[in-house]
């Protein structure tokens, strides 16, 4: 097949190298609104650099979307218009409006839209799902969720992140979603600064966190930082009635524990891009299988939707400093029709 990248910065540059080794990709092309990047890109991936425009026209058999996020629900729009199966990175969009619009774009053409939620590749979050399907943990009461990354994205993409609660905290409610089977019905969702006025100035949280109630009354925590130096540090913690199990607890945890007993350990994951790299590598082998109509789509674009109603009702929380009901977010234009 023919895959074109659209968007050749951090994370476009992992999935191009991902994509350049992978043995049902023939070739590749790379473009950015930066054709420098792009072509950066490319060079180190034997794959070509081109623009956006020309990327589309050449009809690839399908595109990878790493663009910075407001640029996602237009190019997904664009892709699903032309009749171009499309895996696009989170989040989905900057606002809900736009994210509304491009999945409609892609119901509309029946296309085919995969997002970007690795977590769901993650051997960890696996094994949580199926130990909760398997019951393995008795009842389950309570969900603790941590996301700490080790600094504050550059100053220039704070305000193009979308942030804290659409940016990160987004992948902790597709996770807990997935892992649990179950929505998330309210959120009573806090913030803090603590670090560099560059987000506060933006409107953006550097600290935060949710208690969210799933449907079945489970309670779950999730707290993120962007102040973590010690690393990067994504965790889940699943307790039922019998037992107690734990996502990303691990030799390269950036957590000490301060009794003599402690296990020696490694270096802390530095990011995600080396915490979650088998994850990142195998979303994208399953989308090349179900652009091939080898398998199932693992995530649609509707999946995407529902973590960003999360986030928005975090937002709103915030902001209005009172607990939101999800459904309450539902009711923005569109929504319902493109969950049915
Ligand atoms: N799933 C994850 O864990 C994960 C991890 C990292 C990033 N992301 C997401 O991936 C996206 C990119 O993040 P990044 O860290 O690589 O950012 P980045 O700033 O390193 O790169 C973004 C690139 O997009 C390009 N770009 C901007 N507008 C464009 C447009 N209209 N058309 C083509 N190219 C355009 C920029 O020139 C830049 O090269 C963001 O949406 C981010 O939230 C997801």
């Amino acid at each position: 097949m023919r895959i074109g990248i659209i968007g050749a910065g951090r994370i476009g540059a992992f999935h191009a190298a991902t994509l350049a080794v992978h043995d049902d990709v023939a070739s590749l092309v790379v473009a950015d609104a930066d054709p420098v990047r792009a072509r950066k890109v490319a060079v180190a991936h034997g794959a070509a650099a081109t623009s956006v425009d020309a990327l589309f026209r050449s009809r690839p058999d399908a595109v990878v979307i790493a663009s910075a996020t407001a640029a996602h629900p237009g190019l997904v729009a664009k892709a699903a218009r032309l009749g171009i199966p499309a895996f696009c990175e989170t989040p989905p969009a900057l606002d809900l409006a736009a994210a509304v619009a491009a999945l409609a774009a892609v119901a509309g053409a029946g296309g085919l839209l995969q997002v970007g939620f690795q977590r769901r590749f993650d051997e960890g979050y696996g094994a949580a799902r199926r130990v909760l399907r398997e019951g393995g943990a008795g009842r389950l009461h309570t969900v603790r969720m941590v996301g700490s990354d080790p600094a504050p994205p550059p100053p220039a993409s704070v305000p193009l992140s979308g942030g804290l609660y659409r940016d990160c905290l987004i992948h902790d409610f597709d996770a807990l979603r997935w892992v649990t089977g179950e929505e998330i019905a309210e959120v009573h969702a806090l913030g803090a600064n603590v670090g560099s006025a560059v987000l506060l100035d933006a409107g953006d949280a550097d600290t935060a966190a949710a208690v969210l109630t799933l449907d079945s009354g489970v309670l779950a925590t999730a707290t993120a930082t962007r102040y973590h130096a010690a690393g990067y540090d994504v965790r889940m913690e699943l307790a039922g009635t019998q037992d107690q199990f734990a996502v990303g607890l691990g030799s390269r945890t950036p957590l000490t524990p301060l009794e003599a007993e402690a296990q020696p350990r490694r270096a802390p994951w530095p990011g995600s891009l080396d915490r979650f790299a088998a994850a990142y590598r195998a979303e994208l082998a399953a989308f090349l299988r179900v652009v091939q109509g080898a398998q199932p789509n693992p995530c649609e674009g509707r999946e995407g939707l529902r973590a960003m109603l999360v986030a928005e009702a975090c937002e709103i929380s915030l902001r209005e400093r009172r607990p939101v009901r999800v459904d309450e977010v539902a009711l923005t234009a569109g929504v319902r029709e493109v969950l049915a």
